[in-house]
């Protein structure tokens, strides 16, 4: 049974229902190895500020006990952890190899064209991010992509990309 979670420290700039979210999934794990809970920490963190600042990783580093470098080494690691702000759609394109026969890398250049943005980039009024991403395993699908982390689409060649970005614009809030 871990100790009383008040005992662990709060730092930096997450709400107190980060906290007790991130207290219930150090509950989950013996007392020795709540450091296991750093990815969900990770995650509960980008849910409530749309990214992992690098206050939230120092945050979660004192509250699991963890060196920073090792919490670091975890939201670099994993292409879900936003490592700046993103924009409300996030648009993960994947242009690994396999894909990149099949016109991964002409799906990623033509949303960037189309939305006026380099890789990596967000669109001025806030609402797209465009990014290359790694295999998302679903290369006989090519060009596929994800969005928000969530929902893959499959077959995006350019119309159906035009597509995507007009329904998405039409659901921004
Ligand atoms: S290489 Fe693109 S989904 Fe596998």
């Amino acid at each position: 049974m871990s100790g009383p979670m008040s005992s662990l420290p709060k730092t930096g700039p997450l709400s107190d229902a980060a906290y007790a979210r991130f207290a219930r999934e150090v509950a989950k794990y013996p007392a020795d190895q709540k450091q296991s809970a750093v990815m969900a920490c990770l995650s509960i963190a980008q849910q409530e500020q749309g990214w992992v600042s690098p206050e939230s990783e120092a945050a979660i580093a004192a509250y699991l006990d963890m060196a920073p470098i090792a919490v670091r080494e975890v939201t670099t690691f994993y292409n879900m952890y936003n490592q700046q702000p993103v924009g409300q759609f996030k648009l993960n394109v994947c242009t690994n190899l396999p894909c990149q026969l099949r016109n991964g890398q002409a799906a990623l250049e033509h949303l960037c064209q189309k939305l006026g943005i380099e890789p990596g980039g967000t669109t001025p009024d806030g609402l797209f991010t465009v990014q290359p991403c790694e295999c998302l395993g679903a290369c006989a699908d090519a060009p596929v992509l994800l969005v928000n982390d969530r929902q893959m689409v499959s077959f995006m060649h350019n119309d159906r990309l035009d597509d995507l970005v007009d329904t998405l614009k039409a659901q921004a809030q």
